[in-house]
């Protein structure tokens, strides 16, 4: 069944776990966060960004996850819009059926420019106000995603910021936070600690210096009834990305999010993990290995099987070491 992100999140944070919210562009995506859900007994978040709408359309992504709700009716779904850039964009996910809309107000509706915290408080209460009104919960962004090591957003044309972050904006100030919720009365908020969206977010394996646990637990401790979310989240397996460099791919050097790390951040507070990433990861070097492997095949569906056994395994490694695993 369709459910609220507030139901799900309250529901997490009385029992402590958390649960990954997965971006979907396609069938397979779908498919592959479904099968994994019901192997594992885990309530789903699935999440469609501006880049998933321009590409399937949003009628297409909305009736993709109806279908999801359709074929898995014992398992409960957020259907949830993923960086909203302003209080219409919202409004056009509401009227869809989306369960939860994402209001960033950390950036400017052209979602590059890092807005000031008036801006920011005076589109998330507005959207706050209209979701409420309709049964739709409502996350929220302060802070700039962005590294630490670079001061840069990361992705060069999806959701980021332009040009470079200060310290202070890429990493949310816990005062701020609790004044925030106050003002606009979020259902999740949120936060910078140092990740980026993408596979580059770190040059080395991360330490408390670029990827700050410790400031999750400062705010935690400040709005301990705010559920926190974590974007950027993915972990940018190297097993992943020695298969697409093996299989012809030329992926650089580079670290994500340690799953250990997220699930410090779950026991203070995170009770979503965006992760879209690694199942870009997954599907790629499972598409290379196989046409690698296969050159004389062409019917597309052994690749795309292939993907989706790849990224079902690895939203089976999430849900369970999330604690999200025999909640549903
Ligand atoms: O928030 C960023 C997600 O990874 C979505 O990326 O805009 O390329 O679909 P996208
Ligand atoms: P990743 O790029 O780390 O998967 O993060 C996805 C995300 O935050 C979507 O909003
Ligand atoms: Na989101
Ligand atoms: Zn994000």
């Amino acid at each position: 069944a369709l459910i609220s992100m507030r139901q799900l999140l309250d529901h997490a944070a009385e029992q402590g776990y958390g649960v990954p919210a997965f971006n979907v562009n396609n069938l397979e995506q779908m498919r592959a966060i479904m099968e994994a859900a019901d192997a594992t007994d885990s309530p789903v978040i699935v999440q469609a960004s501006a880049g998933a709408r321009k590409y399937a359309g949003a009628p297409f992504l909305r009736h993709l996850i109806l279908a999801a709700v359709e074929e898995f009716p014992h398992i409960p779904v957020v259907m949830h819009q993923d960086h909203g850039t302003s209080p219409a964009v919202c409004q056009r996910s509401i009227q869809l059926g989306f369960s939860s809309v994402m209001m960033d107000g950390s950036l400017r509706e052209d979602g590059k420019t890092p807005a000031s915290y008036e801006y920011n408080v005076d589109v998330t209460r507005r959207a706050v106000e209209m979701a409420h009104a309709c049964g739709v919960s409502v996350e929220g962004e302060l802070g700039c995603l962005g590294s630490l090591e670079t001061g840069e957003a990361g992705e060069e044309d999806g959701v980021g910021a332009d040009g470079k972050l200060s310290h202070d904006q890429l990493l949310t100030d816990p005062e701020e936070a609790a004044e925030f919720v106050k003002a606009t009365h979020v259902d999740a908020l949120a936060i910078a600690i140092g990740t980026s969206h993408g596979a580059y977010k770190f040059t080395r394996p991360p330490t408390g210096d670029i990827l700050s646990i410790q400031r999750i637990k400062e705010i935690h401790e400040r709005i301990p009834n705010t559920h926190l979310v974590m974007h950027g989240s993915s972990s940018v397996p190297q097993e992943w990305l020695d298969i697409i460099n093996e299989y012809g791919g030329a992926i650089p050097e580079t670290y994500g999010v340690p799953v250990d790390e997220i699930v410090e951040g779950i026991r203070h507070g995170v009770r979503k993990v965006n992760v879209d990433t690694d199942l870009r990861l997954a599907s790629t070097g499972a598409t290379r290995r196989f046409l690698a492997n296969n050159p004389a095949e062409f019917d597309p569906r052994k690749f795309l099987k292939e993907t989706m056994t790849a990224m079902r395994e690895l939203c089976i490694a999430r849900y369970e070491a999330f604690g999200t695993a025999g909640n549903a």
